[in-house]
């Protein structure tokens, strides 16, 4: 994919997908946000990006947490997702949105505490290009934290989706190992090779895993409803006729069944923590 392509998706159907279902795919990811945000420790008065923020809710949970004696941008190509992310900004939070590529985008040098990032910054398609921008606009000793996925075996919560809607839709392109998407930080060397060559100091990657509700608490319906619209499985829908839709939906409903716990939908999604310094 390149980077016209992936603007493209990211202010098409991947970016209305996510603003269809922030609600919902918010409350899902609520463990993952947790957990993140404790890891990024944001202090009161700190500076800090979130890169590929989207609909914003980790802006507005850092805006809360650096006070109005911070600041967060939100940075972004995605205008849906930012048109979301700006009505959904409550009044008088330190928190601002810009649309650019956080690859090339003009950060002011040295002035970061915080580059933080919830599954924003697996689609670069020059990473290291990237990343060495984003170290740029830390101070000295500034942290990197950010969350990516495993491999795809770790991330039952997308897999078994994609595995059911296989068996009626074409699989989606063998992405190579140095493509930008969802599982593109998963193995440990490319991680270290790419944040090492963008100058980041003290990388450390912790592996945690989470059983994530699909259904948010309101069963295998909603669980259906949310993958349909989000992750690989909506890919490889997108432009398929209703009839087809309607029978990859079947398919999903019948693999979240047996899921199911009362009314939860738990599914495992194995993420890598991953954090840095700039040096
Ligand atoms: C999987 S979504 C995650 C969104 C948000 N962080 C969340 O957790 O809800 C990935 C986001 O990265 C953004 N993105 C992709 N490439 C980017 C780039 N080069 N610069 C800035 N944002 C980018 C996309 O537009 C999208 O909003």
């Amino acid at each position: 994919m390149t980077k016209l392509d992936q603007a493209a998706f990211w202010n098409g159907a991947g970016g209305r997908h996510w603003v269809n279902q922030q609600e919902a795919f918010d409350a899902v990811l609520a463990p993952v946000t947790e957990a993140c945000l404790a890891a990024a420790a944001a202090q009161p008065g700190e500076q800090v990006i979130d890169i590929g923020c989207g609909c914003g809710g980790t802006s507005v949970a850092l805006g809360r947490q650096v006070g109005a004696s911070g600041r967060v941008l939100g940075i972004d190509i995605s205008q849906p997702m930012l048109a979301r992310a700006a009505e959904l900004l409550p009044a008088g939070l330190p928190v601002a949105f810009v649309e650019a590529d956080a690859t090339d985008y003009a950060f002011p040098a040295g002035r970061f505490d915080l580059l933080f990032s919830r599954f924003g910054v697996m689609f670069f398609t020059e990473p290291v290009r990237a990343f060495a921008n984003l170290r740029a606009a830390l101070k000295p000793g500034g942290r990197l934290v950010f969350a990516c996925f495993r491999r795809p075996q770790d991330n039952p919560f997308w897999m078994v989706p994609l595995t059911s809607a296989y068996a009626h839709v074409p699989r989606l392109p063998k992405l190579g190992p140095e493509d930008p998407g969802p599982f593109s930080f998963a193995d440990p060397a490319r991680v270290h090779r790419v944040l090492s060559e963008a100058g980041f100091a003290a990388i450390e990657m912790a592996a945690a895993d989470f059983d994530l509700d699909l259904g948010g608490g309101a069963g295998v319906e909603a669980a259906v409803a949310s993958v349909l619209e989000l992750g690989p499985a909506s890919q490889a829908l997108d432009d398929q006729p209703a009839e087809i839709r309607a029978a990859v939906a079947a398919s999903i409903r019948e693999a979240l069944a047996v899921h199911q716990r009362g009314p939860a939908v738990v599914l495992g999604c194995g993420i890598w923590l991953i954090t840095a310094l700039a040096p």
